[in-house]
């Protein structure tokens, strides 16, 4: 079995990564040697059938060049400053990322196996060695809309999302919950009293929204409010995040340049946890019966699930309440729009620790070891 180095699995992404693989029975097909940043010599977790030994230093290059591959959930600082150095010392093992640093590299490719498996074989084939996660939204819209993307029906569409707070990481989920917190209990005793004014209420909630609330990790307060921004300005007027859809898209499918699909829209951060949802308007190639389209959907992958386009289904099955902790990726909403036969709506869910992040590099490593 290949020795598999696993740097990063004890952050938010990498524990989900490390429990999908306990519960997949992944680690009987890899001997994996656990690496720290800041713990070497620590004690690596127990792996069922194994001693994974005492953690290696994950700065350790001449350590990582030994292996076959390298699986990493730590994040772009440690991809930026370890990847380089060891690509120039002639290694070339197979190098898994969760980060976004070599998304783009024209010698990368984004995994989402059950979107572009073509795509990473001929790559393998072909002597790719670098293997990434790509943006949570993207994988999570292309698992919920593969029937359209990967039959080539989608002529351009615009993805507005509603993000959860996971996507910012693990800090960012504690500091909406503390937020819902102290917003309650500035107004408990109000909130107790049936008589009371909730105009009153809404002004004191809104006062400790506008100042006291502890924003430091989002800057503004998320609780009772949103941000329609997420991630750097490109200074265009795009947000980074909003900038990804499009160009991952079609990395992602591997489109070439004359049949592109023109994806854009706004990324807008909500109070979930840990589900990003987005709002689709697509522009088809042809006018499809939605029948047709939900049938397209439900048959191109094992989890992507349509949703009925009625007020109950969407209510219960909808939602990031619903999605979250699973692998399904719901879409719904589905019905032609009144600019014409060939524009649709949907509306998709996805858990953005899974499909979003630990799932396709999960799958990568099965792939890359067979
Ligand atoms: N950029 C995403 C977000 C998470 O902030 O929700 C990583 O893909």
């Amino acid at each position: 079995v290949p020795s598999v180095g696993l740097v990063g699995w004890r952050g938010m992404v990498g524990s989900v990564l490390m429990q999908r693989m306990r519960d997949e029975g992944d680690f009987a097909s890899i001997n994996p040697v656990f690496f720290s940043t800041s713990n070497a010599g620590g004690t690596a977790p127990a792996i069922a059938g194994g001693d994974a030994g005492p953690l290696e230093d994950a700065f350790d290059i001449d350590t990582l060049a030994k292996l076959p591959i390298i699986l990493t959930a730590q994040g772009g600082d440690y991809t930026k400053r370890v990847h380089t150095e060891l690509r120039s010392r002639g290694w070339d093992g197979l190098w898994l990322d969760a980060a976004s640093t070599l998304r783009m590299n024209s010698d990368s490719i984004i995994v989402l196996d059950p979107v572009n498996r073509d795509v990473i074989d001929k790559g393998l084939a072909n002597g790719t060695r670098d293997f990434i996660g790509g943006n949570c939204t993207v994988s999570c819209m292309l698992m919920g809309l593969g029937g359209l993307f990967r039959n080539n029906l989608v002529e351009w569409g615009t993805a507005m999302t509603y993000q959860a707070a996971s996507g910012g990481g693990a800090r960012h989920m504690r500091e909406l919950l503390n937020q819902f917190g102290t917003l309650n209990s500035e107004v408990s005793t109000e909130l107790d009293d049936p008589a009371s004014a909730i105009l009153e209420i809404d002004r004191k909630v809104l006062a400790h929204q506008r100042e006291g609330i502890d924003s430091s990790q989002f800057g503004v307060p998320l609780a009772g409010s949103l941000i329609p921004w997420i991630d750097s300005d490109l200074g265009n007027g795009q947000s980074r995040e909003e900038w990804k859809a499009g160009v991952e898209t079609n990395k992602i499918l591997g489109t070439a340049e004359d049949t592109k699909v023109i994806m854009d829209g706004l990324c807008v951060r909500i109070g979930a946890m840990r589900s990003h949802s987005q709002a689709l308007t697509l522009k088809l190639r042809e006018d499809l019966p939605v029948a047709e389209i939900e049938s397209l959907l439900a048959n191109d992958n094992e989890w992507a699930k349509v949703v009925p386009n009625t007020k109950e289904a969407s209510m219960a099955f909808l939602t990031p309440v619903a999605a979250s902790g699973t692998l399904d990726v719901p879409v719904g909403r589905i019905r032609k729009l009144e600019m014409g036969p060939e524009y649709i709506s949907a509306f998709t869910v996805g858990d953005q620790l899974l499909w979003g992040a630990a799932e396709p590099l999960r799958r990568m490593l099965g792939i890359a070891v067979g």
